[in-house]
Protein backbone atom coordinates (compact mmCIF):
# COMPACT_ATOMS: atom_id res chain seq x y z
CA UNK A 1 0.00 0.00 0.00
CA UNK A 2 0.99 3.51 -0.77
CA UNK A 3 1.51 5.29 2.66
CA UNK A 4 -1.09 7.95 3.09
CA UNK A 5 -2.91 7.26 -0.40
CA UNK A 6 -6.70 5.80 0.18
CA UNK A 7 -10.06 5.87 -1.47
CA UNK A 8 -13.31 6.14 0.89
CA UNK A 9 -16.04 5.36 -1.76
CA UNK A 10 -20.02 6.05 -1.62
CA UNK A 11 -20.28 7.28 1.59
CA UNK A 12 -23.50 8.11 1.77
CA UNK A 13 -22.76 11.29 3.09
CA UNK A 14 -19.87 13.61 2.67
CA UNK A 15 -20.26 15.81 5.74
CA UNK A 16 -17.61 18.67 4.16
CA UNK A 17 -18.05 21.47 6.47
CA UNK A 18 -16.02 23.03 3.42
CA UNK A 19 -14.17 26.51 3.75
CA UNK A 20 -10.67 27.67 4.52
CA UNK A 21 -11.47 30.26 7.47
CA UNK A 22 -14.06 30.00 10.66
CA UNK A 23 -17.83 30.23 10.09
CA UNK A 24 -20.05 33.12 11.15
CA UNK A 25 -23.66 32.98 12.86
CA UNK A 26 -26.23 31.53 10.22
CA UNK A 27 -22.75 30.10 8.10
CA UNK A 28 -22.33 27.92 11.22
CA UNK A 29 -25.84 25.91 9.96
CA UNK A 30 -24.52 24.99 6.11
CA UNK A 31 -22.24 21.78 6.07
CA UNK A 32 -21.88 21.72 2.73
CA UNK A 33 -23.53 18.03 2.59
CA UNK A 34 -22.77 15.73 -0.77
CA UNK A 35 -24.49 12.95 -0.75
CA UNK A 36 -23.16 9.64 -2.63
CA UNK A 37 -19.62 10.52 -2.56
CA UNK A 38 -15.97 9.36 -2.35
CA UNK A 39 -12.94 11.17 -1.47
CA UNK A 40 -9.31 10.62 -3.08
CA UNK A 41 -6.51 11.27 -1.21
CA UNK A 42 -2.70 11.58 -2.45
CA UNK A 43 0.51 11.67 -0.02
CA UNK A 44 -2.05 12.10 2.95
CA UNK A 45 -3.26 15.23 1.09
CA UNK A 46 -7.14 15.69 -0.17
CA UNK A 47 -6.97 15.69 -4.13
CA UNK A 48 -10.56 14.88 -5.33
CA UNK A 49 -14.37 14.70 -3.59
CA UNK A 50 -16.70 13.51 -6.16
CA UNK A 51 -20.17 12.14 -6.84
CA UNK A 52 -19.12 10.43 -9.49
CA UNK A 53 -18.98 6.53 -9.45
CA UNK A 54 -14.89 5.80 -9.50
CA UNK A 55 -12.98 3.21 -11.08
CA UNK A 56 -11.70 1.22 -8.01
CA UNK A 57 -9.60 -0.66 -10.25
CA UNK A 58 -7.46 2.12 -11.24
CA UNK A 59 -6.76 2.88 -7.56
CA UNK A 60 -6.57 -0.37 -6.43
CA UNK A 61 -3.51 -1.13 -9.19
CA UNK A 62 -1.79 2.31 -8.24
CA UNK A 63 -1.88 0.38 -4.58
CA UNK A 64 -3.94 3.43 -3.04
CA UNK A 65 -6.05 1.43 0.31
CA UNK A 66 -9.50 1.10 -0.03
CA UNK A 67 -12.33 1.94 2.26
CA UNK A 68 -16.40 1.25 1.42
CA UNK A 69 -18.63 3.92 3.24
CA UNK A 70 -21.52 2.49 1.51
CA UNK A 71 -24.60 3.56 4.30
CA UNK A 72 -21.86 5.62 6.01
CA UNK A 73 -20.69 8.92 6.49
CA UNK A 74 -17.45 10.93 6.47
CA UNK A 75 -16.66 13.63 8.27
CA UNK A 76 -13.60 15.62 8.92
CA UNK A 77 -11.52 14.90 12.15
CA UNK A 78 -12.81 17.16 14.78
CA UNK A 79 -10.67 19.58 16.55
CA UNK A 80 -10.23 19.71 20.30
CA UNK A 81 -9.11 22.82 21.04
CA UNK A 82 -9.11 23.75 24.17
CA UNK A 83 -7.48 20.95 26.79
CA UNK A 84 -5.35 20.75 29.44
CA UNK A 85 -4.52 16.98 28.78
CA UNK A 86 -1.44 16.72 30.40
CA UNK A 87 -1.16 16.73 34.09
CA UNK A 88 -0.27 14.12 37.15
CA UNK A 89 -2.90 12.92 39.73
CA UNK A 90 -6.61 13.25 39.52
CA UNK A 91 -8.91 15.03 41.97
CA UNK A 92 -12.07 12.63 42.44
CA UNK A 93 -12.61 13.80 45.99
CA UNK A 94 -12.91 17.62 44.72
CA UNK A 95 -15.38 16.21 42.21
CA UNK A 96 -17.30 14.74 44.63
CA UNK A 97 -17.79 17.25 47.27
CA UNK A 98 -18.56 19.22 44.17
CA UNK A 99 -21.43 16.92 43.87
CA UNK A 100 -22.24 17.81 47.51
CA UNK A 101 -22.85 21.32 46.69
CA UNK A 102 -19.26 22.96 47.33
CA UNK A 103 -17.89 25.09 44.55
CA UNK A 104 -15.11 25.18 42.46
CA UNK A 105 -14.17 28.19 43.91
CA UNK A 106 -14.66 27.53 47.81
CA UNK A 107 -12.18 24.44 46.92
CA UNK A 108 -9.74 26.78 44.89
CA UNK A 109 -9.81 28.88 47.83
CA UNK A 110 -9.57 26.14 50.76
CA UNK A 111 -6.15 25.38 48.81
CA UNK A 112 -7.28 22.75 46.60
CA UNK A 113 -8.11 23.41 42.73
CA UNK A 114 -5.10 23.66 39.97
CA UNK A 115 -2.45 24.04 42.73
CA UNK A 116 -3.70 19.88 43.37
CA UNK A 117 -2.92 19.14 40.13
CA UNK A 118 0.51 21.58 40.32
CA UNK A 119 1.51 19.21 42.90
CA UNK A 120 0.73 16.11 41.32
CA UNK A 121 2.05 17.22 37.71
CA UNK A 122 5.55 18.32 39.66
CA UNK A 123 5.99 14.60 41.14
CA UNK A 124 4.91 13.06 37.93
CA UNK A 125 7.89 12.12 35.58
CA UNK A 126 8.28 13.08 31.79
CA UNK A 127 8.22 10.00 31.12
CA UNK A 128 4.74 9.36 32.58
CA UNK A 129 3.54 11.96 31.41
CA UNK A 130 4.22 11.25 28.16
CA UNK A 131 2.40 7.75 28.73
CA UNK A 132 -0.62 9.04 30.17
CA UNK A 133 -0.58 11.68 27.24
CA UNK A 134 -0.14 8.18 24.74
CA UNK A 135 -3.76 7.07 26.52
CA UNK A 136 -5.54 10.59 26.73
CA UNK A 137 -4.90 11.00 22.66
CA UNK A 138 -5.62 7.32 22.05
CA UNK A 139 -8.88 8.05 23.60
CA UNK A 140 -9.93 11.50 22.25
CA UNK A 141 -9.04 9.39 18.58
CA UNK A 142 -11.71 6.93 19.50
CA UNK A 143 -13.94 10.15 19.90
CA UNK A 144 -13.19 11.09 16.02
CA UNK A 145 -10.63 13.87 17.71
CA UNK A 146 -7.41 14.58 14.72
CA UNK A 147 -6.50 17.87 16.09
CA UNK A 148 -5.68 18.88 20.00
CA UNK A 149 -4.77 21.78 21.32
CA UNK A 150 -3.14 21.46 25.10
CA UNK A 151 -2.05 23.96 27.68
CA UNK A 152 0.48 23.99 29.81
CA UNK A 153 -0.27 25.23 33.52
CA UNK A 154 0.07 22.30 36.24
CA UNK A 155 3.52 24.22 36.67
CA UNK A 156 3.50 27.56 37.90
CA UNK A 157 7.63 27.45 38.22
CA UNK A 158 9.88 26.96 34.98
CA UNK A 159 10.74 23.48 35.18
CA UNK A 160 7.79 21.83 35.23
CA UNK A 161 6.04 24.22 32.91
CA UNK A 162 8.59 23.74 30.34
CA UNK A 163 8.37 19.49 31.45
CA UNK A 164 4.47 19.94 30.22
CA UNK A 165 5.36 21.86 27.19
CA UNK A 166 8.14 19.52 25.85
CA UNK A 167 5.87 16.79 26.85
CA UNK A 168 3.55 17.70 24.27
CA UNK A 169 6.54 18.46 22.18
CA UNK A 170 7.09 14.83 22.04
CA UNK A 171 3.99 13.63 21.79
CA UNK A 172 3.22 15.60 18.86
CA UNK A 173 6.30 13.76 17.34
CA UNK A 174 5.67 10.22 18.29
CA UNK A 175 2.02 9.99 17.97
CA UNK A 176 -0.14 10.39 14.88
CA UNK A 177 -2.14 13.00 16.29
CA UNK A 178 -1.29 16.72 16.01
CA UNK A 179 -1.24 18.62 19.02
CA UNK A 180 -0.65 22.52 19.26
CA UNK A 181 0.68 23.91 22.38
CA UNK A 182 -0.21 26.77 24.43
CA UNK A 183 2.15 28.48 27.10
CA UNK A 184 -0.51 28.97 30.37
CA UNK A 185 1.57 30.03 32.91
CA UNK A 186 -0.48 31.99 34.92
CA UNK A 187 -3.49 29.27 35.74
CA UNK A 188 -3.10 29.66 39.18
CA UNK A 189 -1.23 32.02 41.87
CA UNK A 190 1.05 29.32 42.87
CA UNK A 191 1.37 29.32 47.10
CA UNK A 192 4.64 31.41 47.21
CA UNK A 193 2.95 34.27 45.59
CA UNK A 194 -0.91 33.69 46.97
CA UNK A 195 -0.69 37.60 48.63
CA UNK A 196 1.54 38.80 45.23
CA UNK A 197 0.25 38.18 42.14
CA UNK A 198 1.73 41.26 40.24
CA UNK A 199 4.92 39.57 41.14
CA UNK A 200 3.95 36.50 39.57
CA UNK A 201 3.08 38.06 36.88
CA UNK A 202 6.56 39.65 36.27
CA UNK A 203 8.28 36.35 37.22
CA UNK A 204 6.25 35.05 34.48
CA UNK A 205 7.44 37.70 31.89
CA UNK A 206 10.37 38.11 32.82
CA UNK A 207 11.96 34.48 33.62
CA UNK A 208 9.75 31.70 31.85
CA UNK A 209 8.02 33.44 28.50
CA UNK A 210 11.55 33.72 27.28
CA UNK A 211 12.53 30.53 28.01
CA UNK A 212 9.11 29.34 26.27
CA UNK A 213 9.88 31.24 23.51
CA UNK A 214 13.65 30.75 22.58
CA UNK A 215 12.69 26.81 22.96
CA UNK A 216 9.57 27.41 20.72
CA UNK A 217 7.53 25.36 22.97
CA UNK A 218 4.51 26.72 22.57
CA UNK A 219 2.33 28.91 19.90
CA UNK A 220 -0.34 30.47 21.76
CA UNK A 221 -0.13 32.01 25.42
CA UNK A 222 -3.42 32.06 27.43
CA UNK A 223 -4.01 33.38 30.92
CA UNK A 224 -7.26 32.41 34.01
CA UNK A 225 -8.99 35.95 33.96
CA UNK A 226 -10.75 35.30 36.79
CA UNK A 227 -11.40 36.96 40.41
CA UNK A 228 -8.92 35.89 42.65
CA UNK A 229 -6.73 34.67 39.95
CA UNK A 230 -5.50 37.01 37.61
CA UNK A 231 -7.42 40.62 37.20
CA UNK A 232 -7.95 41.98 33.64
CA UNK A 233 -4.98 44.19 33.97
CA UNK A 234 -2.63 41.46 34.91
CA UNK A 235 -4.17 39.56 32.11
CA UNK A 236 -3.28 42.74 29.83
CA UNK A 237 0.14 42.94 31.17
CA UNK A 238 0.84 39.53 30.32
CA UNK A 239 -0.53 38.68 27.28
CA UNK A 240 1.00 41.90 25.90
CA UNK A 241 4.22 40.69 26.85
CA UNK A 242 3.36 37.16 24.56
CA UNK A 243 2.05 39.34 21.83
CA UNK A 244 5.29 41.67 21.28
CA UNK A 245 7.14 37.99 21.36
CA UNK A 246 4.76 37.20 18.63
CA UNK A 247 2.90 34.41 20.79
CA UNK A 248 -1.35 34.24 19.23
CA UNK A 249 -3.10 34.46 22.32
CA UNK A 250 -6.29 32.73 24.16
CA UNK A 251 -8.20 34.11 27.59
CA UNK A 252 -9.84 32.01 30.00
CA UNK A 253 -12.31 34.62 29.86
CA UNK A 254 -15.30 35.19 32.05
CA UNK A 255 -16.09 31.93 33.45
CA UNK A 256 -17.03 32.23 36.63
CA UNK A 257 -17.65 35.80 37.34
CA UNK A 258 -18.26 38.82 34.74
CA UNK A 259 -14.67 40.39 34.54
CA UNK A 260 -14.46 41.79 30.89
CA UNK A 261 -12.32 39.07 29.78
CA UNK A 262 -14.16 39.00 26.76
CA UNK A 263 -13.26 42.30 26.13
CA UNK A 264 -9.80 42.21 26.19
CA UNK A 265 -10.05 39.04 24.33
CA UNK A 266 -11.47 41.87 21.45
CA UNK A 267 -8.96 44.47 22.92
CA UNK A 268 -5.59 42.56 22.17
CA UNK A 269 -7.32 40.91 19.18
CA UNK A 270 -6.73 37.19 20.68
CA UNK A 271 -7.77 34.06 18.39
CA UNK A 272 -10.44 33.06 20.80
CA UNK A 273 -11.80 33.72 24.14
CA UNK A 274 -12.91 30.31 26.11
CA UNK A 275 -15.56 29.82 28.60
CA UNK A 276 -17.35 32.91 28.47
CA UNK A 277 -20.25 31.91 31.11
CA UNK A 278 -20.42 35.12 32.07
CA UNK A 279 -19.43 37.43 29.30
CA UNK A 280 -21.43 40.69 29.09
CA UNK A 281 -23.24 41.39 25.49
CA UNK A 282 -21.06 44.31 25.53
CA UNK A 283 -17.82 41.84 25.32
CA UNK A 284 -19.81 39.83 23.04
CA UNK A 285 -20.22 42.62 20.46
CA UNK A 286 -16.75 43.05 20.52
CA UNK A 287 -15.59 40.01 19.98
CA UNK A 288 -17.72 39.94 16.93
CA UNK A 289 -16.00 43.12 15.65
CA UNK A 290 -12.69 41.72 16.85
CA UNK A 291 -13.18 38.23 14.78
CA UNK A 292 -12.26 36.66 18.11
CA UNK A 293 -13.64 32.75 18.11
CA UNK A 294 -16.07 32.31 21.00
CA UNK A 295 -14.88 28.74 22.70
CA UNK A 296 -17.78 27.35 24.73
CA UNK A 297 -16.53 24.50 26.83
CA UNK A 298 -20.37 22.53 27.81
CA UNK A 299 -18.84 20.09 29.14
CA UNK A 300 -17.24 22.31 32.24
CA UNK A 301 -20.45 24.03 32.83
CA UNK A 302 -22.30 20.94 33.02
CA UNK A 303 -19.43 19.36 35.45
CA UNK A 304 -19.15 22.67 37.81
CA UNK A 305 -23.09 22.65 37.50
CA UNK A 306 -23.01 25.88 36.38
CA UNK A 307 -25.51 27.71 33.69
CA UNK A 308 -24.21 27.39 30.04
CA UNK A 309 -22.96 29.80 28.30
CA UNK A 310 -25.28 32.10 25.72
CA UNK A 311 -24.55 30.45 22.88
CA UNK A 312 -27.66 30.95 20.68
CA UNK A 313 -27.58 34.60 21.35
CA UNK A 314 -23.17 34.28 20.19
CA UNK A 315 -24.28 32.83 17.34
CA UNK A 316 -27.60 35.04 16.82
CA UNK A 317 -25.05 37.93 17.32
CA UNK A 318 -22.77 36.38 14.51
CA UNK A 319 -20.18 35.12 16.35
CA UNK A 320 -17.88 32.26 15.13
CA UNK A 321 -18.09 29.98 17.93
CA UNK A 322 -16.21 26.52 18.95
CA UNK A 323 -17.08 24.07 20.90
CA UNK A 324 -14.32 22.09 22.92
CA UNK A 325 -13.98 19.68 25.97
CA UNK A 326 -11.43 21.36 28.24
CA UNK A 327 -10.77 18.23 29.07
CA UNK A 328 -8.75 18.80 33.09
CA UNK A 329 -8.88 16.77 35.97
CA UNK A 330 -10.25 19.30 37.79
CA UNK A 331 -13.22 21.33 35.88
CA UNK A 332 -13.83 18.68 33.54
CA UNK A 333 -12.43 15.26 33.93
CA UNK A 334 -13.94 14.17 30.20
CA UNK A 335 -12.94 14.37 26.64
CA UNK A 336 -15.94 12.58 26.05
CA UNK A 337 -17.44 14.54 22.08
CA UNK A 338 -20.63 12.40 22.64
CA UNK A 339 -21.17 14.02 26.12
CA UNK A 340 -20.28 17.63 24.44
CA UNK A 341 -22.38 17.12 20.87
CA UNK A 342 -25.65 15.76 23.39
CA UNK A 343 -25.20 18.65 26.01
CA UNK A 344 -25.09 21.23 22.86
CA UNK A 345 -27.78 20.12 20.54
CA UNK A 346 -30.27 18.98 24.28
CA UNK A 347 -29.44 21.55 26.38
CA UNK A 348 -27.98 24.55 25.03
CA UNK A 349 -30.23 24.81 21.86
CA UNK A 350 -27.43 24.47 18.76
CA UNK A 351 -28.35 22.47 15.79
CA UNK A 352 -27.05 19.71 14.85
CA UNK A 353 -25.38 21.29 11.97
CA UNK A 354 -23.62 24.58 14.10
CA UNK A 355 -22.81 22.13 16.52
CA UNK A 356 -20.22 20.17 13.62
CA UNK A 357 -19.15 23.55 12.41
CA UNK A 358 -18.46 24.50 16.22
CA UNK A 359 -15.89 20.77 15.97
CA UNK A 360 -14.89 21.07 12.99
CA UNK A 361 -14.22 24.40 10.82
CA UNK A 362 -14.62 26.57 14.05
CA UNK A 363 -12.28 24.46 16.32
CA UNK A 364 -9.74 24.70 13.60
CA UNK A 365 -10.31 28.52 13.57
CA UNK A 366 -9.84 28.72 17.26
CA UNK A 367 -6.30 27.04 16.69
CA UNK A 368 -5.36 29.29 13.81
CA UNK A 369 -5.22 25.66 11.64
CA UNK A 370 -8.91 26.55 9.31
CA UNK A 371 -6.71 26.52 6.03
CA UNK A 372 -5.40 23.42 6.68
CA UNK A 373 -8.10 20.83 8.60
CA UNK A 374 -11.50 21.13 9.92
CA UNK A 375 -12.80 20.22 6.38
CA UNK A 376 -13.27 17.93 3.83
CA UNK A 377 -11.29 20.54 1.05
CA UNK A 378 -9.24 19.50 -1.89
CA UNK A 379 -5.29 20.70 -0.56
CA UNK A 380 -6.22 20.29 3.40
CA UNK A 381 -4.89 17.50 5.52
CA UNK A 382 -6.70 13.87 5.17
CA UNK A 383 -7.97 14.07 8.55
CA UNK A 384 -11.08 11.92 7.88
CA UNK A 385 -13.71 10.36 9.92
CA UNK A 386 -16.05 7.50 8.64
CA UNK A 387 -18.72 6.96 11.08
CA UNK A 388 -21.30 4.02 11.81
CA UNK A 389 -24.44 5.64 10.25
CA UNK A 390 -25.95 6.91 7.18
CA UNK A 391 -26.12 10.58 8.23
CA UNK A 392 -24.46 12.71 10.67
CA UNK A 393 -28.11 13.48 12.21
CA UNK A 394 -27.05 10.24 14.08
CA UNK A 395 -23.89 11.57 16.16
CA UNK A 396 -26.73 13.25 18.49
CA UNK A 397 -29.26 10.79 18.20
CA UNK A 398 -27.51 7.85 19.46
CA UNK A 399 -26.88 9.98 22.94
CA UNK A 400 -23.45 9.73 24.72
CA UNK A 401 -22.13 7.23 22.69
CA UNK A 402 -19.34 7.30 19.81
CA UNK A 403 -20.00 6.53 16.43
CA UNK A 404 -17.02 6.48 15.21
CA UNK A 405 -15.60 3.41 12.83
CA UNK A 406 -12.39 4.76 11.33
CA UNK A 407 -9.64 7.22 12.35
CA UNK A 408 -8.04 8.52 9.15
CA UNK A 409 -5.16 10.60 9.77
CA UNK A 410 -3.14 11.79 6.86
CA UNK A 411 -4.26 10.02 4.86
CA UNK A 412 -2.97 6.75 7.18
CA UNK A 413 -5.79 4.73 8.59
CA UNK A 414 -4.83 4.72 12.40
CA UNK A 415 -7.78 3.08 14.14
CA UNK A 416 -10.36 0.35 12.30
CA UNK A 417 -13.19 -0.49 15.04
CA UNK A 418 -14.98 -2.56 12.77
CA UNK A 419 -11.60 -4.71 12.23
CA UNK A 420 -10.47 -4.55 15.50
CA UNK A 421 -7.80 -1.95 14.53
CA UNK A 422 -7.02 -0.26 17.66
CA UNK A 423 -4.58 2.70 17.97
O1 LIG B 1 -10.47 25.69 31.89
N1 LIG B 1 -10.53 27.64 34.52
C1 LIG B 1 -9.35 27.39 34.59
N2 LIG B 1 -8.74 26.32 34.12
C2 LIG B 1 -9.36 25.09 33.83
C3 LIG B 1 -9.56 24.27 35.05
C4 LIG B 1 -8.34 23.60 35.44
C5 LIG B 1 -8.48 22.76 36.67
O2 LIG B 1 -9.44 22.86 37.45
O3 LIG B 1 -7.55 21.96 36.83
C6 LIG B 1 -10.61 25.28 33.03
O4 LIG B 1 -11.73 25.01 33.49
FE1 LIG C 1 -9.48 25.46 30.34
Amino acid sequence: MKKGSIVIYNASEVVTCSGFKGKAGDQMQDLKVIKNASIVVEDGIITKITDDVLDLNYYREKEFALIDATNKCVLPGFVDSHTHFIFGGYRADEYNWRLNGVSYMEIMNRGGGIINSVKGTKETTKEELISLGIRRLNSMAGFGVTTVEGKSGYGLDLDTEIKQLEVMKELNKIHSLDIITTFLGPHARPVEYKQEPDKFIDFMIDDVLPIVDQRGLAEFADIFCEENVFSVEQSRRFLLAAQKRGFKLKVHADEIVRLGGAELAAELGAISADHLLQASDEGINAMKEAGVVATVLPCTAFSLKESYARVRHMIDQGLVVALATDFNPGSCFTESIPLLIALATNQMGMTIEETITALTINGAAAVDRADQVGSIDIGKKADLVVHEFPSYKFLPYHIGVSTVEKVVKNGVIILDKENNQPL
